[in-house]
């Protein structure tokens, strides 16, 4: 059987909320909505915290973007090696994504960054890629140095314990393979009420107070809109599988951190492969990628996948999309490109699996 790359966990607990959702009748942004960001607010333990739960977290960045008041023709800084999503974030909104070479550690190389800083840059993304954040210092300082924004791109880091430390904007995916997975979904989350309050009417077509008559199971029939919006609330039924997966965070995120600590463990020191640096006290892990020697990478793979053992590369990065592409290379990020390797990590794992998997990277190691 194929041990497969992702998976979500859903379980009774998911089941019994999806039910609950639908004999209410009631699936769109609501009580559950709401009853989720209050428990997302619970388990960040900070008060004066605000969390909007929208569609996604393609959405979330976008909102955020928007809501500090980037528009058409700013530039934006970007990691190159991340999702399409944090680019096509960006570019929703007319503004120009600025692909950013990356460090070893595939995080964002602020001098890298520094050097595309023109009069139009306006932001910073950094993106806390497989939940690092090495160098985030340095992205603040630089974005206080030039008064940019910073919207970290957390997607990849739900239930790290050292995110949310940093009074900024954060963007969080709940997609179906994310650390908590609401089937679809993401979060804003920032101490900032103001942009918090503009945001919370951006997405919901930015109807004008339609969130809070929402949650009071009200409807607007007569309202005011000031500016462009989007439809990318959450509804009850993403909501409330949320807050089902949040109660069971701790177990998910153990599973995910003991699977990602045996890879660390016996994976490490085999020749041709290098693993990124990665503390599982304090973060869990989303991905497990593995750097392969110049060359071999391929050849991994294919060795993996006739052993009907998933594995992916994370990611194709956004220069080289002939939509983002603005013609010049970033040869740490293209380097990055050519050597990487996830292999399964995901809550479904047995013991047996992640014993396989390492086997057979063994194998290949020992054997190439
Ligand atoms: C780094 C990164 N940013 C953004 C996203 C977008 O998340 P969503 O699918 O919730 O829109 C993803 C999703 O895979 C991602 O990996």
């Amino acid at each position: 059987m194929t041990i497969k790359l992702s998976s979500p966990s859903y379980g009774e607990l998911e089941i019994q909320a999806v039910t609950r959702v639908l004999q209410s009748q009631v699936t769109s942004m609501g009580y559950e909505t709401y009853m989720f960001e209050q428990e997302l607010k619970q388990y960040f333990g900070r008060e004066e915290l605000n969390i909007l739960a929208v569609n996604s977290c393609t959405a979330a960045l976008q909102l955020a973007l928007q809501g500090v008041g980037i528009k058409h023709g700013d530039e934006v800084l970007v990691p190159s090696l991340t999702y399409v999503a944090t680019f096509q974030a960006v570019s929703a909104l007319g503004a120009v994504p600025i692909p950013c070479d990356v460090d070893d550690e595939c995080f964002i190389d602020v001098e890298d960054a520094e050097s595309r800083i023109t009069h139009k840059t306006k932001a910073i993304i950094p993106v806390l890629y497989a939940g690092i954040e090495n160098n985030i210092n340095a992205v603040y300082e630089l974005a206080r140095q030039y008064n940019l924004y910073v919207i970290e791109d957390a997607a990849h880091s739900f239930g790290s314990k050292n995110t949310i430390l940093r009074d900024s904007v954060f963007c969080f995916s709940f997609d179906p393979i994310k650390n908590l997975s609401c089937t679809s979904g993401g979060a804003i989350v920032t101490p900032d009420k103001e942009l918090t309050d503009r945001i919370k009417d951006l997405r919901l077509l930015d109807v004008i107070g339609d969130t809070e008559r929402r949650i009071n199971g009200e409807r607007s029939w007569d309202f005011d809109v000031k500016e462009q919006g989007w439809r990318y609330h959450m509804g009850n039924l993403c909501a409330a599988i949320g807050r089902a997966q949040l109660s069971r965070i701790n177990f998910i995120g153990n599973i995910r951190c003991s699977v990602a600590s045996r890879y660390a463990s016996e994976l490490n020191g085999l020749p041709h492969i290098r693993l990124l640096p990665i503390n599982y006290e304090t973060a869990i892990p989303h991905i497990f990628p593995i750097i392969v020697n110049e060359g071999l990478r391929n050849d991994l793979m294919q060795y993996l996948l006739s052993h009907d053992i998933g594995c992916g590369v994370q990611y194709k990065p956004n220069h080289l999309l002939t939509y983002f592409n603005r013609g010049y290379s970033l040869p740490n990020t293209e380097k990055l490109y050519s050597q990487l390797l996830s292999i399964p990590l995901h809550p479904m794992l047995s013991n047996d699996d992640v014993t396989t998997v390492i086997e057979i990277v063994k194998e290949w190691a020992i054997n190439i």
